[in-house]
């Protein structure tokens, strides 16, 4: 099946560019997913997830490692689906308006640099589905990613040019 949201994420970034124009243009495609109320990144710094680019209500800046939902992904470098946010022990409630949500990692080196985090206004929006589509996403975005600080990321020439996996994706996607 066809990625649509990959592929405006695909044709929206360019390695070139600073990490945090990347992650704001994608997470406004994101925003396009169905029946969602929030959706964003959580960039990993240390032991804690940091709030980056989003769409939604204000949310909660830090989140430590194994903390809320966030947290568990980072800390088990594994997708969670969660159907009912108020049976999550721990869950970190930023907006009163969510009831399921998921979490994605994105794994470069083998260490997650970030998460993908969308909450649902309904109980049990996200299935197996919704998790192969935001890990491909995920997958993707990982390659604008570097080793060591994320802040500094687009200052390395070297490291901007384009990979021939990122190619690949942009021939597969007609882009
Ligand atoms: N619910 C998340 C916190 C982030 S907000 O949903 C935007 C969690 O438990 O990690």
């Amino acid at each position: 099946m066809e990625n649509l949201l990959l592929k405006q994420i695909i044709a929206l970034t360019n390695k070139s560019n600073p990490l945090i124009s990347n992650l704001a243009n994608a997470a406004a495609v994101l925003a396009n997913y169905e029946n969602i109320n929030w959706c964003g990144f959580y960039l990993v710094e240390g032991d804690n997830l940091y709030l980056g680019p989003f769409q939604g209500e204000p949310a909660c800046t830090v989140i430590p490692k194994g903390k809320g939902v966030c947290g568990k992904a980072f800390e088990e470098k594994k997708s969670v689906i969660v159907k009912n946010v108020k049976k999550f022990k721990g869950h970190i409630a930023c907006s009163t308006m969510s009831r399921s949500e998921i979490v994605v990692p994105i794994i470069s080196g083998g260490e997650v640099k970030a998460v993908i985090d969308i909450d649902a206004p309904v109980i049990n929006r996200f299935d197996d589905k919704d998790r192969e589509i935001i890990e491909e996403i995920a997958g993707f975005l990982a390659k604008l990613f570097i080793e060591g600080n994320v802040k500094d990321n687009h200052k390395d020439e070297e490291k901007n040019k384009p990979e021939a996996a990122i190619e690949k994706l942009r021939e597969d996607y007609d882009l």
